[in-house]
Order: C-alpha cells, then sequence, then structure tokens
C-alpha cells in the first residue's frame, strides 16, 4: 500500500516538502494524547524480548531513529508512537541557522537512497530545550545530537559544543557529538585525534555533571580510513566515552553535492561497525547507522556487536511502519533462534 502511496503520490512532490509534511503531521500527534496512546500501544515494541539496555538507558526495542529527521525535537513521541524504540532528536546547533540553500533533499529512488545538504537547519538549542522540557504522554528514550553552528571558526568549536551540551545534555537520555556530517565546512576535520580530544573532554564535563550523568556518545563517518576508526575507538575508551554512532552519511559518490544514505551506505557502514567491535569489544555502546532497509540488515547488525541499530532512508522508502514491523520480525527471529532476549544475539559472529 505505502509502496503505491509513494511511487503515485510522494515522489512527485519536492522531497522536502513531503518532510515538512510529515514532522508537521506527527508534531500534531504529539498533542493528541489518545490516539498517540493508541497507536504507541499497537505499535511500540512492548515485548520484554526485544527490551535492551545501554549505558544505563533501557530501550523498548533495539532500532530507532537516526538523526536528522526530527532537527528540532518536535514530534519524537509522534515517532515513538509509531514503533521506534528511540528517537535521536538533532543535530541541534548552539546558534539558530536556515541552513544550505534549496533544493538540498534528493531523492535516488531506484537506489533506495537520498543525497542530503541540509546544513544542519534547526531552530537552535534554546528553543529545541524548550521542547524538550514538555511533559510527555508516552515513553520515548529521546537522545541528542549536537554540532557545530556554521558561522563559528573551527578555533572556537568547543566553546560552542560546550554551550549547546549545557542547554542539551540535562534533558536528553544520551548526547551525541557529531563531528562526522559532509554539509558543515571543516566540521570532519575534528574527528582527528588532536582535535577530537579537547572537544570531547571538554563536552564530557557537561554530560557527568548532569543530575543523572548523561551518556556521551560520538557520532562518526564512514569515509574515516580504517586507522582513524581506530584512533577514534581508542580515543573513546580512553576518555571514557559510552558509545560510538556508526555511521553518517557519505561523500564518496557521484551524484549531488551532499552525503549519501541509504542502501549503498550499507557494505561500508557494516565494514565500520565490524572494526569497531574488533578493536572495542562489548566496552563500549555500537550503535550502527547506514543502509538498514529490513530486518535481516538489524539483526546481521546486532550479530556483528550493535547493541543499538538506527535508520532513516530505510524509513522514507519502507513506510510509516517501517519500525514496528521490523520489531515485530525481529522478535520472531529471536524465538526461533532459542534466545532470550535480542541482548543475548549482540556480537554473536563478531
Ligand atoms: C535528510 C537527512 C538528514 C540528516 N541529517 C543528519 C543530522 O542532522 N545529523 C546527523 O548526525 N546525521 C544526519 N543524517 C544522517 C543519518 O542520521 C544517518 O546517519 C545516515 O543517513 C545513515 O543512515 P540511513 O542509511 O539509514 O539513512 C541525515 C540523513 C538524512 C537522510
Amino acid at each position: 500500500m505505502y509502496r503505491l502511496v509513494f511511487s503515485q503520490v510522494l515522489r512527485r512532490f519536492d522531497a522536502e516538502a513531503v518532510h515538512r509534511l510529515t514532522v508537521s503531521a506527527l508534531a500534531l500527534l504529539a498533542r493528541l494524547p489518545l490516539l498517540k496512546r493508541l497507536l504507541h500501544r499497537a505499535f511500540a515494541p512492548h515485548d520484554p524480548a526485544l527490551r535492551v539496555s545501554a549505558f544505563g538507558v533501557h530501550f523498548p526495542g533495539p532500532l530507532g531513529l537516526a538523526a536528522g529527521f526530527d532537527k528540532d525535537a518536535a514530534c519524537a513521541e509522534g515517532i515513538a508512537a509509531l514503533g521506534f524504540g528511540h528517537v535521536e532528536v538533532g543535530t541541534i546547533t548552539a546558534h539558530g541557522q536556515p541552513g544550505n540553500p534549496r533544493p538540498r533533499l534528493f531523492r535516488l529512488v531506484r537506489e533506495r537512497a537520498v543525497i542530503n545538504r541540509m546544513g544542519f537547519n534547526n531552530d537552535g538549542a534554546h528553543a529545541a530545550a524548550r521542547r524538550l522540557r514538555r511533559p510527555r504522554g508516552i515513553p520515548v528514550v529521546i537522545g541528542v545530537n549536537i554540532g557545530k553552528t556554521k558561522v563559528v571558526p573551527e578555533s572556537e568549536a568547543t566553546a560552542d559544543y560546550v554551550a549547546s551540551a549545557r542547554k542539551l545534555a540535562p534533558l536528553a537520555d544520551y548526547l551525541v557529538v557529531n563531528v562526522s556530517s559532509p554539509n558543515t565546512p571543516g566540521l570532519r576535520n575534528l574527528q582527528a585525534v588532536s582535535l577530537l580530544r579537547p572537544l570531547l573532554t571538554a563536552v564530557k564535563q557537561v554530560a557527568d555533571a548532569t543530575p543523572r550523568r548523561t551518556p556521551l556518545l560520538v557520532k562518526i563517518a564512514p569515509d574515516l580510513a580504517d586507522e582513524d576508526v581506530d584512533a577514534v575507538a581508542e580515543l573513546a575508551l580512553e576518555l571514557g566515552l559510552d558509545g560510538i554512532i556508526a555511521t553518517n552519511t557519505t561523500i564518496r559518490h557521484g551524484g549531488e553535492t551532499g552525503g549519501l544514505s541509504g542502501r549503498p551506505l550499507k557494505e561500508r557502514s557494516l565494514e565500520v561497525l565490524r572494526r569497531l567491535r574488533a578493536k572495542v569489544g562489548d566496552r563500549l555502546t555500537l550503535v550502527s547507522a547506514g543502509g538498514v532497509e529490513d530486518v535481516d540488515d538489524v539483526w546481521e547488525r546486532i550479530l556483528a556487536g550493535a547493541t543499538l541499530v538506527q535508520g532513516y532512508t530505510g524509513w522514507i522508502y519502507g513506510g510509516p511502519l517501517w519500525a514496528a514491523r521490523i520489531h515485530r520480525q525481529l522478535l520472531r527471529r529471536v524465538h526461533r533462534h532459542g534466545l532470550k532476549s535480542v541482548t543475548e544475539a549482540v556480537g554473536r559472529t563478531a
């Protein structure tokens, strides 16, 4: 049904217009308590066998929505009601900014991929904090992904991230330092250990100082050389980070300027996950994103060492109930393998 709606209707409209409409619809849903609760009861993962604990946070299921959809923390409850086990909001910057000129979001339907060069369009940390403070009607795990404000020079990046962290860490179930988006000039340079160490050290001080100690993760690009993946992993261990999210979008493609997500990213994303698992074992929580399309992909990532899995492009092509469907199929898979819980599968083939 969704395939028909997508091929006949949605794909004829500008991708960003459809995105905005979807965010508005989900924000509206978040304001309708009864419907929200009904949908949550019907579609959210509830079986104990799907529950996952990571860095002291309890997730109802391992599959969450990757950053970039709910950039302003406007509709996380609506997303959770459709079956996602967590929602990573952002990327949020200290100061609000408009992002790059449009068009900046492109579907590659045949490749089951998307190219975006949004450039962290968002209302800024203050506005996001106000939204995150609203009381919630259904349980939802919210990760907050922060990035650098475009006009802030690289030399002042740490202070900019720290300003966001101060406002948002107390309101987040976990915090992510994003140094891997390709659409803010110079951002990915911050992945170099010499720049990343002071940045993560400063943000960690803020995250550690919140009343519940907010878990801190770093999100990396698939385009890092293998040795650089290892170097970030070693740094994360050294600094006592809680986990790594791998990966962001890739700039290794021949299309429009921007980051490529979806099916073409699958292989490299899995490769980076395997490398990280070989390096850190279970000392860090690994969150795998990139090209996840179905239950087989989710299962493969879990077996390879991911405690949590994220998707975004797969949802665009898979339809609104994509995550609910995958969680249902995942539960069957867990039982079929004679396991009591999905967590028993983490890292089995690593
Ligand atoms: C339109 C779009 C916007 C995105 N914006 C962000 C962002 O603001 N911050 C971020 O860390 N990742 C962002 N991402 C990357 C995703 O979070 C994810 O890492 C990547 O798309 C790979 O997953 P996928 O193949 O399931 O889409 C964005 C992705 C897309 C498609």
